[in-house]
């Protein structure tokens, strides 16, 4: 197993696999939109016959989470019927799927972490439709993994990072929603872990236990509030400011799709089946801080 097709290029997490597969010995082969486009599936059998992959992750989502609640039918087209059609492939050339997919499939209310048997309960479109995707490509390609990730960030592309460095830069105080709690996930450890599946089943061949869901997201937990504030901290040797950080309350910020309050990922069967696991989010946050400023 060598060769790698990922789709999303330009996105966090591709980026991020553009290096962490070569590292691996893979080789990556990245299509992206428009060449690639879900909505037009003439050019995703395309990328398939092109690349001729040995294995397959999908790293591209509609991930606009208040864009979705005004076009579901969009965001369902590039979350489910786009990884339907990339698992029909995969299964008619019997290729392992690595599919990717959000802590936001959960209502967050259960109080502790999730586990992967926990009943998922999306509160909003983005979150249905990314469930249904999980659905299509389990259903669909029998050698199917999903791993289900949180808070992305990376030096690429828009995320909260980016966001709280240059409002930051603007203002200097901030109110930051300290109610919510989940995985703060650096783009670069995700690729890694991603990688790291992949060697473990080029190296063990496909097995019954690769199947299913599993949580992958930065080890530890979160607040908005709080990783706001390690933002700060991180960026504050490379000169960035420091503003203040006042905690407020989710009602306090209105946004058009409601998230879960708590979507914190038990990630044991990541380990237990891949030996595979990321570092903690404070760890992702300052090799994405440095690289942000080279
Ligand atoms: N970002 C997060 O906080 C987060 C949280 C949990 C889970 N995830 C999941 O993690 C994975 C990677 O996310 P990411 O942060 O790397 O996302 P991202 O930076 O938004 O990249 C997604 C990529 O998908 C492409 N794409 C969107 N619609 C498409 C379509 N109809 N056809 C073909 N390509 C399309 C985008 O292309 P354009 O840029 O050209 O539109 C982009 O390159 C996704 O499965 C996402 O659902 C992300």
């Amino acid at each position: 197993m060598k060769r790698v097709l990922v789709t999303g290029k330009g996105g966090q997490l591709a980026t991020g696999l553009a290096e962490s597969l070569p590292a691996l010995g893979f080789e990556a082969l990245l299509v992206g939109q428009p060449e690639f486009e879900f909505d037009q599936p003439a050019t995703v059998e395309a990328a398939f016959r092109d690349a001729a992959p040995d294995a397959v992750i999908n790293a591209a989502a509609w991930t606009a989470v208040d864009a979705a609640e005004d076009d579901e039918t969009g965001a369902f087209r590039a979350n489910a019927i786009g990884p339907e059609l990339v698992a029909r492939l995969c299964a008619a050339r019997g290729l392992p799927l690595l599919q990717v997919s959000t802590d936001y499939v959960y209502d967050g209310r259960k109080g502790t972490p999730y586990s992967e048997d926990d009943a998922p309960n999306p509160l909003g479109a983005y979150g249905r439709t990314k469930l249904a995707g999980e659905w299509a490509a389990l259903a669909v390609n029998p050698k199917t993994a999903v791993f289900r990730t949180a808070w992305v960030f990376s030096a690429v592309g828009r995320n909260f990072v980016k966001t709280m460095l240059a409002v930051g830069a603007q203002r200097p105080e901030l109110r930051v929603v300290a109610d919510q709690h989940g995985n703060p996930t650096a783009a670069p450890d995700l690729a890694d872990a991603l990688a790291g599946v992949l060697a473990r089943i080029r190296d063990e061949g496909w097995r019954d236990a690769h199947r299913g869901v599993f949580h992958m997201a930065g080890g530890g937990y979160a607040s908005w509030h709080e990783f706001a504030e390690a933002i700060f901290a991180a960026a504050a040797p490379f000169g960035e400011p420091r503003p203040v950080v006042h905690p407020i309350a989710t009602h306090e910020y209105p946004m058009k799709a409601t998230r879960p309050a708590d979507g914190r990922l038990d990630q044991r069967k990541l380990h237990a089946v891949f030996g595979v696991a990321l570092p903690p989010w404070q760890q992702g946050l300052e090799r994405v801080i440095r690289a942000l400023h080279p």
